[in-house]
């Protein structure tokens, strides 16, 4: 079954709009996973945003199933993921301005530095992954640069505003899904999935992971975790 990563970052958000000690996304983890989760990522930005380092560390102490830390790929954020060792590393682009992550990497841009960070935290134990757009030189260079997946970009997917529009997209998705998938890279997906706009990802093949944040928070905010989740699920399953 094609797994479900919940991205609780925005639990966090909600915390740090009031600078106090709730919503704890720790706890939000935990109801994730209690509610059958197959992991759970959170993005420690280099503003500190949402998600603190504390975060990072209790979860890696605490959570039962995986742990995904994504992160820019700076000097500061390998020492902290070479000395936590999370289960896996999303290496994701980072600008201060953005709302969210905005695009995929540019791993043909950065792929001599790619190379040496990607062996080094695969030297440690760590499972790395690229966030990437679905365009196949770029799924090339993953391979070139040792990545063990590719978490594919469904941003642009999930913005398009017509059928036209959106098939186009899922096309460029699934080619990129079948050739990252030859050349032996595994392969996730995410941004801007929700309960509405999933089901074409769903019915495609070769997609492990599908690693889902806002929606999954957003309903939380609603009907609560462990409902949320369930119901991202049932959707996972087809
Ligand atoms: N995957 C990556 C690499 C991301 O940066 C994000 C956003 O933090 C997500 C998945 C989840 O996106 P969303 O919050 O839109 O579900």
């Amino acid at each position: 079954m094609l797994k479900l990563g919940v991205n609780v970052d925005h639990i966090a958000t909600i915390r740090q709009a009031r600078g106090v000690a709730e919503p704890d996304p720790v706890a939000a983890a935990m109801l994730a996973e209690l509610a059958g989760a197959h992991g759970i990522t959170v993005h420690l930005r280099e503003d500190r945003r949402h998600i603190q380092d504390r975060d990072v560390e209790l979860l890696r102490l605490t959570i039962k199933t995986r742990l995904n830390l994504e992160m820019a790929l700076t000097d500061e954020m390998i020492s902290f993921a070479l000395k936590l060792v999370p289960d896996a590393v999303t290496l994701v682009p980072e600008g201060r301005h953005e709302l969210t992550t905005e695009g995929g990497l540019d791993v043909n841009l950065l792929r001599t530095t790619l190379k040496q960070k990607i062996t080094r935290l695969k030297q440690a134990g760590i499972v790395v992954s690229l966030f990437g757009e679905p365009d196949l030189e770029q799924i090339k260079t993953c391979h070139r640069v040792g990545a063990d997946y590719i978490e594919i970009h469904t941003g642009t997917y999930c913005e398009m505003r017509t059928e036209t529009d959106r098939l186009k997209q899922l096309q460029r998705i699934e080619l990129a899904v079948s050739a990252a998938r030859k050349l032996g890279l595994g392969v996730n997906a995410g941004h801007g999935l929700n309960y509405q706009n999933i089901a074409p990802i769903v019915a495609m093949k070769g997609i492990e992971e599908l690693n889902i944040g806002h929606s999954i928070v957003a309903r939380a905010s609603l009907v609560g975790m462990d409902r949320a989740v369930r119901e991202m699920l049932a959707l996972l399953k087809g």
